[in-house]
């Protein structure tokens, strides 16, 4: 039996015999033949332990001011050509129930980074507000960066339940090399232990096919997510934005491979942490007109459909290419619902699609 047939074969039965090297080697193939045969194998184990129905959450971008400077990224402090906005809160609260109402069973709220006191409480009202407007039913994450403990607390007690914090490498060095020397990597992992402490479901992801970052950093990536027993993953390949510093780093990076290895990353990720929810990012959509629909057939079960004002689309491009930008909640409904029937899968409306090994997680503890 090939090499590749092997690890599939020991990771669709039990992952824990599996080794990095051997993730690094999926991560690796080139072939189309293989490449499919790790979809498939992914794919396979999805159904097995998270079903075929794809979850919803339909995400509101409220605002695109940010203290943070990451190189990587087109909304960072520094870049001027960015205009700003902040929506308000009725603004965001509206755009909440409309999901509500359009039977998405859950939301995310995702911001530019601020840690100031007028900030922390408005999201407290807004996560308040939401909690009640919708009668307790729809479920909040949020994506509001690096908090102290006291407002992350704050927040899960406001009504958020999930939160989502992407470490973007955990390689210490690549990281050091995508930010300026006051964003901290021990901070930002540190932060995951306080989410979880806190009650929250806990997400995090990379990005995939940075500048300097190679296939063992990815599988020690994949290693990461297992060994903090994290809930739900959402990562996406790396995107050029020519409006900042990291650009120059990246002129050889070709869009179909930054493609693939989004796809192998998702398929080894789900291969091994088998039944946590997993995203099909919008970046994938940036490279490919049907990459998220690629992603669930590689192994995702979420997606994200754009909530925000069309007005404000544009001015949270973290990256360049970024699809829908001139579309409105309701097209990307429609649109999405499109997508997920083209490939034979089932929608979850009106359920919070809460990880599957969160649950186990929990019954564990109580029993
Ligand atoms: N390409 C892809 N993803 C990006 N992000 C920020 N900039 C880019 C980019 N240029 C991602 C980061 C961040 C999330 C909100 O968006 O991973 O955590
Ligand atoms: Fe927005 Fe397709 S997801 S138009």
């Amino acid at each position: 039996m090939s090499t590749i047939k092997n690890i599939l074969k020991k990771l669709s039965e039990n992952s824990t015999e599996s080794t990095p090297q051997e993730w690094q080697t999926l991560l690796e193939i080139s072939d189309p033949q293989e490449m499919q045969s790790l979809y498939d194998a992914a794919y396979a184990l999805k159904l097995d332990t998270v079903g075929s129905n794809v979850y919803f959450r339909g995400i509101v971008e409220m605002s695109n001011i940010c203290t943070k400077d990451c190189y990587y990224c087109g909304i960072r402090n520094s870049n001027s050509n960015v205009e700003r906005y902040d929506m308000s809160e009725d603004e965001i609260v509206r755009e909440a129930l409309w999901a509500h109402e359009n039977q998405y069973g859950s939301i995310v709220l995702q911001s530019g980074e601020r840690q100031d006191a007028n900030f922390t409480d408005k999201i407290t009202k807004i996560l308040k507000r939401i909690k009640e407007e919708s009668n307790g039913e729809l479920g909040i994450t949020i994506s509001l960066g690096e908090q102290t403990e006291e407002v992350y607390r704050t927040w899960f007690e406001a009504g958020a339940h999930r939160y989502l914090l992407r470490v973007e490498t955990t390689n210490p060095e690549l990281y050091g090399t995508l930010h300026p020397e006051s964003h901290d990597f021990q901070t930002r992992i540190n932060c995951l232990d306080i989410l979880r402490k806190a009650g929250y479901q806990v997400g995090t992801g990379v990005m995939i096919g940075l500048p300097g970052q190679t296939t063992a950093d990815l599988a020690q990536d994949v290693k990461f997510f297992r060994d903090k027993d994290i809930d739900m993953i959402g990562m996406g390949p790396y995107i050029v934005h020519s409006e900042t510093p990291l650009a120059e780093k990246a002129e050889t990076i070709n869009d179909e491979e930054q493609l693939n290895m989004g796809l192998k990353m998702i398929a080894v990720t789900r291969l091994v942490l088998r039944d946590v929810n997993i995203a099909a990012t919008t970046a994938l959509q940036a490279l490919n007109p049907t990459g998220r629909e690629m992603g669930l057939q590689a192994g995702a079960n979420i997606i994200m459909p754009n909530l925000t004002d069309t007005s404000y689309r544009k001015g949270y491009q973290l990256y360049e290419g970024k699809p829908c930008l001139d579309e409105n909640s309701t097209m990307c409904r429609g649109c999405l619902k499109g997508r997920v029937a083209s490939i034979g899968e089932t929608i979850g409306l009106d359920q919070w699609g809460d990880s599957p090994h969160f649950i186990k997680r929990n019954e564990k503890h109580q029993n």
